[in-house]
């Protein structure tokens, strides 16, 4: 009965929250999600591993900047084999638990926001990374502020990393299903209330290039910003930056062609400072 309770207690508390750019960092600062990400076992994703591999032949020379590190999942496959190695995060206690985990290492971590990378010379990375969607916690205004610092600091010629939500999945995520019924159904089906309750009419973001969207992450706390890749790559030139390859969730290149069909939840952008 206790745990019942709790459970629509829990319920009442998430369809009342409203979620803000501006909250996004508590949570990433609170020991439950530090924890979340430092318990997570170290693995790159397909697009990641894909990516990687690509700028393989070239990596040993490079100077990195990981932004968002979290826990350090990505520090451990790029960090050894790059010539040096730098990761930030806006949440000091990931940036704490980096240090921690990597004390060992000759890696630099410190407390940055994307929007201000002025500790930071003009030109100064061969690679920037802002992996696993971390650059969808800020509002589209400041996701300007972020691209334009990024390019200063990252060499002309060379790469920038990143992946975004898709707005074009945004559909599936909130699909009811009716048949067949069992648990994993129902739970979906709960989660695609909630995030309907949460969200604007679903039909009216998916009009849009780019929504605000509470998607469920973190237990609904995170408001993140789904952007349809066509846009992305087109806003990406507006920051000087050349979009060489988009990823699916397989770690497949997606076409030109493809880029207002795919419909994975998120996408990465391996980009070119082009000027
Ligand atoms: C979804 S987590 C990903 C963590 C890690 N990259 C990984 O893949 O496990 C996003 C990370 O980006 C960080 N982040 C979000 N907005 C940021 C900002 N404006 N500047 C720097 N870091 C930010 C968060 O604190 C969080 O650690």
């Amino acid at each position: 009965m206790a745990s019942l309770l709790k459970k629509v207690s829990n319920f009442l508390r998430i369809l009342n929250y409203k979620p803000s750019e501006d909250s996004n960092i508590q949570v990433y600062e609170s020991d439950e999600v530090v924890d979340y990400y430092v318990q997570q076992i170290p693995e790159l994703q397909p697009p990641e591993a894909a990516i990687l591999d690509f700028l393989k032949p070239e990596l040993g020379s490079f100077r990195m900047l990981d932004i968002g590190i979290g826990a350090g999942r990505t520090t451990h496959f790029f960090a050894p084999r790059v010539r040096h190695y730098e990761g930030v995060d806006y949440s000091d206690s990931m940036v704490s638990a980096c240090k921690k985990m990597f004390a060992a290492n000759p890696y630099t971590f410190a407390q940055a926001d994307v929007r201000d990378l002025s500790r930071y010379a003009d030109g100064e990375f061969d690679l920037v990374m802002f992996s696993f969607n971390g650059l969808d916690s800020i509002s589209p205004e400041d996701r300007e502020l972020a691209l334009t610092a990024i390019r200063r600091v990252t060499k002309t010629g060379k790469y920038f990393v990143f992946s975004s939500h898709n707005l074009q999945a945004l559909s599936d995520h909130v699909r009811y299903q009716f048949w067949p019924i069992h648990r994993q159904i129902l739970q979906k089906n709960y989660r695609s209330f909630v995030l309907r309750k949460l969200n604007p009419p679903i039909r009216e973001m998916q009009r849009q290039n780019f929504a605000r969207v509470v998607d469920g992450s973190h237990a609904y706390q995170i408001k993140n910003y789904w952007v349809r890749p066509a846009f992305q790559v087109q806003t990406l030139q507006k920051y000087g930056f050349i979009a060489q390859n988009v990823f699916d969730l397989q770690g497949k290149p997606v076409s030109p062609q493809n880029y207002d069909l795919v419909t994975d939840t998120w996408l990465y952008y391996l980009c070119v400072r082009n000027d």
